[in-house]
């Protein structure tokens, strides 16, 4: 594979990314914030995709895996990533590599955001960068 093809995926309520929360998760919307990683990294083939729903996210990972033309993925998986076994299970499933991302400090913040589900079936977990956090996932991915 010469060209690195990179899925930055994101899940429930980051789609309200601008309005959301703006003194906890910034002022960019996710468009803007996925523009940037784009112009960032132009030797990257880029896919972007965010749901709200927890069967879609896994839907696509296991769609990128059988493509198999995929280098990494970096996953902003929301709330989802306290609870979703079902993620977990998806991530721990596939050869592709999976980053863990997140805008805020969860380790900072309310106690039920400690904890990750996802993280031990992650590559690696980025937290506290704010949209730095997704171009530190690619970076990581790119090696
Ligand atoms: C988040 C942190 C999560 O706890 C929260 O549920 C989110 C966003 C972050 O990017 O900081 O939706 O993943």
């Amino acid at each position: 594979m010469t060209t690195s093809a990179i899925l930055v995926m994101n899940g429930p309520n980051l789609s309200r990314l601008g309005k959301r929360e703006p003194h906890i998760y910034g002022t960019e919307t996710l468009e803007v914030i996925n523009e940037g990683i784009a112009v960032a990294f132009p030797e990257v083939r880029f896919g972007f995709f965010q749901s709200e729903d927890e069967g879609s996210l896994i839907e696509k990972l296991f769609e990128i895996e059988d493509e198999g033309e995929w280098s990494g993925v970096v996953l902003n998986a929301g709330a989802l990533t306290h609870y979703s076994i079902a993620l977990r299970d998806a991530i721990s499933s596939i050869k592709v590599p999976v980053v863990e991302v997140h805008l805020s400090n969860v380790h900072k913040r309310e106690e039920f955001r400690h904890k990750s589900v996802i993280s031990a079936v992650c590559v690696g977990v980025i937290a506290g960068f704010g949209v730095q956090s997704y171009h530190l996932g690619v970076r990581a991915l790119l090696g």
